[in-house]
């Protein structure tokens, strides 16, 4: 459908080839003295530049980097995080594997979390904010940000879906706390699997660093700034030199493809803007959103259904690229469980699933997340298959709601 996997070829293969020949697979060995691995620390370079964050860390997966970022803020039992229940298996999952509780906050029309909510749910105990850029659109970064100074609490930004995307003219990730991206198989720039995390804070960085291996913080990461922190107990989510050599290759072409996804969501858009009974999504920074799946509301549940229907019969591909759902419909929140069932996570709030975890909880969510229709767009698209698409939207618009 024209994200990364579509586009790997012979940089991927040049780089790869290098990694094979140097025989040196981890970053942290090399084979040969002379020559010192460098895949994946030129991914982290590189990324620095793209991004303009101070410190670029790459890891294993993008749920690493959760797991990273949210130890490096130093979340553990007692504390809670803000977070959109409608958001990715592993945004509730990192916060529950370190203990911390997640707590469930409502979207809004940009399909990420709605700024009013942190008023609403912050506690004592509140320590960040988890803010899901969804689908290549920021959220509204101007009064998250706000809300959580105001409450002196941590910005965690999840980019997984959204690599390259700016609100304000920066690029998402750089603007709260610390930030993470995936590079997931079917993410925009993709190594299989693979994660970055970004961060301008130096004592976040290390911190960080010794998540993501076992404690240590090694040479070339003391070289970029010293160690200022004892070590703790980390994880083992470094990335091997292969998958840095793909991700770099991979980076290479994002802003690139940008372009071209804002080119034919512009396109779209124009086309199907002011539609009777269709709503475009709310973009906060329309000019810097990646495009690369266009969404829109209509009226009903019942009328998202059959546009969808019709759609794909005029062979207008509309099957969403993420497998989200809210996190109240998952098995793992009607039971509140842990991997040992000890974890003091939600121990405080006895009968489960405990009000805050229920669909009953989430009326915009539930309206929000049925009403749409997405439409992927990729580098695969030209500009007529985007006119095709506009046209044909507009003709069943008139036909379902006009
Ligand atoms: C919003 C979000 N966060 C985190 C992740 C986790 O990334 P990974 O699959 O690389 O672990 C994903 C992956 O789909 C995601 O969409």
């Amino acid at each position: 459908m024209g994200l990364g996997n579509i586009l790997v070829g012979a940089e991927e293969r040049t780089l790869v080839e290098q990694v094979l020949q140097s025989r040196s697979l981890n970053r942290y060995y090399a084979t040969d003295p002379a020559r010192p691995p460098t895949m994946v620390a030129t991914l982290e370079q590189e990324f620095r530049a793209i991004t303009g964050a101070r410190f670029a860390l790459a890891v294993t997966s993008g749920s690493a980097a959760l797991e990273c970022a949210l130890g490096a803020l130093g979340l553990g039992p007692g504390d809670e995080v803000i977070l959109p229940a409608w958001s990715w298996v592993a945004c509730w999952t990192s916060i529950v594997h370190l203990g911390a509780t997640p707590v469930l906050a409502e979207i809004d029309e940009t399909l990420c979390l709605d700024p009013a909510e942190i008023d609403r749910l912050v506690s004592p105990r509140t320590k960040a904010v988890m803010v899901i850029h969804y689908q290549g659109v920021a959220g509204r970064m101007d009064a998250i940000l706000e809300r959580a100074r105001h409450h002196g609490l941590k910005v965690l930004e999840d980019c997984a879906q959204a690599p390259g995307v700016s609100f304000g003219g920066r690029r998402v990730g750089t603007l709260g706390d610390i930030g993470i991206y995936s590079l997931q198989h079917n993410k925009p720039v993709c190594s299989g699997e693979g994660g970055l995390l970004v961060t301008d804070d130096p004592v976040l960085y290390e911190r960080a660093v010794r998540m993501h291996d076992i404690g240590q913080y090694r040479a070339p990461h003391a070289a970029q700034t010293p160690a200022r922190v004892p070590s703790f107990s980390g994880c083992q989510f470094r990335m091997a030199e292969l998958t840095g050599a793909v991700a770099l290759a991979q980076i290479r072409r994002l802003d690139h493809m940008i372009a071209q996804c804002r080119g034919l969501h512009e396109r779209v858009a124009t086309a199907i803007a002011g539609l009777p009974g269709l709503r475009l999504r709310e973009l906060p920074d329309p000019a810097g959103i990646f495009g690369y799946e266009l969404y829109y509301f209509v009226p009903s549940r019942e009328i998202a259904r059959t546009f969808t229907e019709r759609l794909t019969q005029a062979n207008v591909n509309c099957g969403r690229r993420t497998g989200t759902y809210p996190h109240y419909t998952f098995e793992y929140c009607h039971t509140g469980n842990d991997h040992s069932g000890r974890l003091p996570a939600f121990v405080q709030l006895g009968e489960w699933p405990a009000a805050g975890y229920r669909a009953v909880d989430f009326p915009r969510t539930e309206d929000l997340s049925h009403r749409f229709v997405s439409i992927p767009l990729g580098v695969a698209y030209s500009p007529d298959d985007a006119d095709y698409i506009g046209a044909t939207i507009k003709r069943l618009s008139r036909e379902l709601v006009g």
